[in-house]
């Protein structure tokens, strides 16, 4: 079966239009027990550890040598598209599969899990628990249903525990391939790029509280809507991610209290996702967004708590991972990747990591079932990927050396 086969199967777990594929719930687990399948299949040894993640591997001439590890994670957003964490395992299984030679050293394909973080409010679940980044107080994260990481977990029969990082040993590499995500390929003309540098993510909870009152009885002057406030922070935090170039901030959530069209709002919930190309630009985004959010909670007479959920460091891919992509991949051009990926923890967590984009479509809309590529692109990346794995196993014994 060809890689566009099992994405199209992959796709049909779930319900309703698009991937629904949530982390740790029962589809993401058919995923992974689809995958584990074509993996044995394939002639790969496959467990998978304490957190769910799963691994097939190539045993390569010499197994004291440090694993190549290739992969990305097989949840997905709510109505996500087809390409999204799904290629980059299906696509990393084809080319390990059909490997000529044995290589020098034991390659393992992974799929990590709840990458995607939306369900329970924390992405890159599964790669920052083999890096040592999930704490007891991640475990107790909950999602809307109340069902927290832990319960998950347990349902699903993983006796996860938090603490040192299980990277021991430490992979000598990690490869990700992706697809694009946006128009950037698209508009060069290419079927493939290479990554430099990821960006960085902070992910704030805030909270307005105000006081509810009738909606027809209550003047304009002297309400104090925790909803007005939110619209205008809104408002105020999109101009501030306007003026620092690169970056960009989303309000994916909120939800407001009681919820009822003729009550002024008490409480509003929002989401926030900021994200800039480096340190010095994340933080001024945070600092940005923080005071706007204190204006419009100053403006309209509520209170304000503001939470980080999540800080995830911008990073830059190792030198020689992207040296050896780039060869393998002739001449592709190289590119910043504005979402974020498992390999960027595994990057933060000091393994050398790189990652090959795949050309979108669609004007590189994602998170969406519009997403799209095409056969011809995956061929060139698995073609890619193949050419490359032999030669990192070489060259990274070359760079210990
Ligand atoms: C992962 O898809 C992200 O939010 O960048
Ligand atoms: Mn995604
Ligand atoms: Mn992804």
């Amino acid at each position: 079966m060809g890689v566009v086969e099992r994405l199209e199967l992959l796709y049909a777990i779930g319900d309703g239009e698009g991937a629904n594929r949530p982390g740790l719930s029962a589809a993401e687990e058919e995923a992974h027990r689809l995958v584990g399948g074509w993996m044995q299949e394939a002639g790969l040894t496959v467990s998978r550890d304490r957190a769910g993640n799963l691994y097939g591997r190539v045993a390569g001439r010499d197994p004291t040598l440090p694993e190549v590890w290739i992969g990305s994670h097989l949840d997905s957003v709510p109505l996500g598209g087809r390409y999204d964490g799904a290629l980059g395992v299906v696509a990393a299984l084809e080319a390990v599969a059909s490997l000529m030679e044995r290589p020098e050293r034991t390659i393992a394909v992974v799929a990590f899990r709840d990458e995607e973080g939306w369900r329970f409010g924390h992405g890159f679940l599964g790669s920052r628990a083999v890096s040592g980044g999930v704490d007891a107080a991640a475990l107790d994260r909950r999602d809307r249903a109340g069902v927290s990481v832990r319960d998950a977990l347990a349902e699903l029969g993983l006796g996860f525990e938090p603490g040192a990082s299980w990277l021991v040993p430490a992979p000598g590499a990690f490869v990700e391939l992706h697809i694009e995500q946006g128009p950037v390929l698209a508009g060069m003309g290419v079927a493939v790029g290479v990554v430099d540098s990821i960006v960085g993510i902070v992910e704030l909870e805030i909270v307005f509280q105000g006081v509810e009152g009738h909606a027809g009885t209550t003047p304009m002057d002297g309400r104090r809507d925790a909803a007005l406030c939110a619209a205008t922070f809104q408002v105020a935090a999109a101009q501030v991610a306007r003026g620092i170039p690169a970056a960009v901030v989303t309000v994916g959530s909120i939800a407001v209290e009681p919820g009822a069209g003729n009550v002024v709002p008490r409480r509003a919930r929002l989401v926030v996702d900021a994200r800039a190309p480096d340190a010095a630009r994340v933080a001024e985004l945070e600092e940005g967004i923080r005071n706007a959010a204190a204006r419009a909670a100053g403006e309209h007479g509520c209170s304000l708590e503001v939470t980080a959920a999540a800080h995830v460091a911008p990073v830059r891919c190792d030198p020689l991972v992207v040296e050896v992509l780039g060869r393998a991949a002739q001449s592709a051009p190289h590119l910043a990747s504005g979402a974020g990926h498992d390999a960027q923890i595994l990057g933060a967590a000091g393994v050398p990591m790189g990652m090959l984009f795949v050309r979108s479509l669609a004007g590189g809309i994602s998170h969406s079932p519009l997403e799209d590529t095409t056969k011809a692109d995956i061929a060139v990346a698995v073609g890619v990927l193949k050419r490359a794995l032999p030669e990192l196993c070489t060259r990274l014994a070359e760079a210990s050396r």
